[in-house]
This record gives C-alpha cells, structure tokens and sequence, in this order.
C-alpha cells in the first residue's frame, strides 16, 4: 500500500469512528463487556479495515440471548407507550451527545421490530420514514451529518401482543447520505401481554433488510442481493407496503428527498425469505464463540 492509500486508510477510520449509531436504551447485548463502541454502532456492512459484513440479525449477538448477557433491559406492556433512545459514537445520547462530531447522516428510515423466538422471525411495530435519527433543528431536509440531542423515539407496543420473556427487540436503520448502510441494534425486553410468556413471534410485516450482500466478497453492484435491495444516495426510504409494520408508519415533515424503496415489495429484501437468511449466514460461524475468533477478513466496499 502506498502512502497515499495508507492516508486513505487513516482518513476512512477516523471519519467512520465518529459516525457510527446504535440503540443505547433498552441496553443493548454486550452493552457492558463490549471494548470497543464501535463494534456496536457500526452498520450490518460492516466497518471497512477492521470488520466485514456481519450476520443478519443482530450482528449474531442475539445469541447471547440465553445466557447473563441476555437478561432483559427493559419492561414493556402490551398497549403501553415506550421509547428507545439512539446512542452515538460518544455512548451517550441526548444533551450529552457530543454534537461536535455529527453521525446522523442525513437521517434516513428506521424500524423498531420484536422477536419472540430468539432472532430467527421477526415482526416490525414500528417505522419512521425520514429524520430517523434526527438531525440538528436548523438543518432538517439538509445533507449533514450534525445530529439533534433529542434521540427518543416512542411507538406503542401492540394491546394484542403477548406475554414473552428474553424478547428481542431491534431497531434498524437505512441512513439516507453517505455510503448505503443498513444498522441493526438488538436488546433484550420483557413483555406483559396477554396470557403465559410465549416464544412464537405475532404474525406481522416482515424487516425490510437494506443494503447487504449475498457475497461480501462481490462488488455491490454484481451482488445478486445488493442489486435488488439497496437503498439510493440521499434519499430517505418510504417503506413498501409489505413492510410497514402494525402501528400506523411515522413519518417527519421535512426530510431529505424521500424515495419509494428501489426494491418495491420484492420478498428478497424480507427477514423471512429462507434464501436470503441463508445466504447472509453463510461463511460466517453463528456458534456463542464467534466473538472469540477473529472478524471475518471480508471488508465492505464502500464504494
Ligand atoms: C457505555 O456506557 C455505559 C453506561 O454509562 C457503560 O456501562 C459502558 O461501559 C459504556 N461502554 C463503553 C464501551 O464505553
Ligand atoms: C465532545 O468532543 C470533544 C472533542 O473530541 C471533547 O473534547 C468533549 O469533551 C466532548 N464532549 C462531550 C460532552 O462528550
Ligand atoms: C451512511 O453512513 C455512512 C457512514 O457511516 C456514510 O458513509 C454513508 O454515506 C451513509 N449512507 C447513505 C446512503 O448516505
Ligand atoms: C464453529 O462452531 C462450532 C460449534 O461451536 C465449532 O466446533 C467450530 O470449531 C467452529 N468453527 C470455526 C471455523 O470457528
């Protein structure tokens, strides 16, 4: 590598170290043993030099859903309003977010979904459609990547949900500038609904899955995933029908350039296509000793 690509390297990590998001509140699994917050807040794509792509869901950290790492965070109610709180870079959120280094990326569309049946289905409640995170109060609809400090985001969960517990609850995102990425937080939550705690997810939209590939290794473009299921550049996604989610969508008044998601309702881009979950999986070890071994040496092109 010449110094010029060396640089480059530099440069890309120093800016992709201050731009990075995660859901903080409810906790999320390896809130307290993780070493290195960025580890956390990178996106699916993963983090170029030091990460590849990592596993559909929640980057294969739901599977310390059994253990002491998967004890909830959080108590909900079914028909009760509750609110997740968006983190930066800094690990915090808020008034103490550090607003100097922004994150948010033009804010972009998220989805708050729940998984009954540790992270193999999942069914969205929520989605926000532009500003999601939001950007600072004077620069809405703007390219920018200066964040606001109010990260609460509130939805209900469904009065018909049932009682579970070691439920996972994830938030996703599909930032609307920069390079396209697709994040996913995921904690464990308590729900009080009705009846004894089941382990069967409700039925309900499916995730809408943005942004990754079948292949890491392919160039995006060539991926047969990728290409079906992208999000474009500055755009904020308007989610399909397929994928809204039970709650009516929340949608912010002044976005960045809001776009019908490019795929359209094609079942690819869905957490319950069989062939997609597997081809996200493949290459990667989903045993609870993965954090052990060494980060897969694919890295995103992030071009
Ligand atoms: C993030 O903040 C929480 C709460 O203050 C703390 O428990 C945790 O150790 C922090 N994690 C890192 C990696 O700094
Ligand atoms: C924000 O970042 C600057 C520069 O890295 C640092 O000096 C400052 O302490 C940070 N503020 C907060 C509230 O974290
Ligand atoms: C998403 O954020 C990354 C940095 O984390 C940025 O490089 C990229 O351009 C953003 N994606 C889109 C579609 O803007
Ligand atoms: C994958 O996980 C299995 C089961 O935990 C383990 O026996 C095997 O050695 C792992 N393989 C690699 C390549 O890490």
């Amino acid at each position: 590598m010449g110094h010029l690509g060396i640089l480059l390297t530099i440069g890309t990590l120093l800016g992709l170290a201050q731009s990075h998001m995660f859901m903080g509140n409810p906790p999320p699994f390896r809130w307290r043993e993780v070493q290195d917050i960025e580890e956390l807040g990178m996106p699916l794509n993963g983090f170029p030099g030091r990460y590849g792509q990592q596993p559909f869901p929640c980057k294969g950290h739901h599977l310390d859903i059994d253990g002491p790492g998967g004890i909830p965070g959080a108590t909900w109610r079914a028909g009760e309003l509750v609110t997740i709180q968006l983190f930066d870079s800094t690990n915090t959120t808020g008034a103490t977010m550090n607003n100097t280094h922004g994150t948010v990326h033009s804010g972009g569309s998220c989805q708050i979904a729940f998984s009954y049946d540790k992270g193999s289905t999942w069914v969205v409640v929520q989605s926000y459609e532009g500003d999601c995170p939001r950007v600072r109060e004077d620069l809405k609809g703007q390219v920018t990547n200066l964040q606001g400090t109010n990260q609460d985001f509130t939805f209900k969960v469904p009065e018909t949900f049932p009682s579970g517990e070691r439920v996972i609850v994830a938030w996703t995102w599909i930032n609307a500038s920069g390079h396209k990425e697709y994040y996913m937080s995921c904690s464990s939550v308590t729900i009080e609904g009705s009846g004894e705690p089941t382990t069967i997810t409700p039925e309900g939209p499916p995730l809408l899955i943005a942004n990754l590939q079948a292949d890491a290794n392919n160039a995006p473009r060539n991926d047969p995933l990728w290409s079906k299921c992208h999000s474009n550049e500055e755009t904020s996604v308007i989610f399909p029908q397929r994928y809204r989610g039970l709650n009516p969508v929340i949608r912010a008044e002044k976005v960045l350039k809001f776009e019908d998601f490019p795929g359209r309702d094609d079942p690819a881009c869905a957490s319950d296509n069989a062939d997609t979950l597997a081809a996200l999986r493949r290459g990667f070890n989903m045993s609870t000793t993965e954090r052990e071994s060494s980060p897969p040496d694919r890295s995103f092109d992030g071009s």
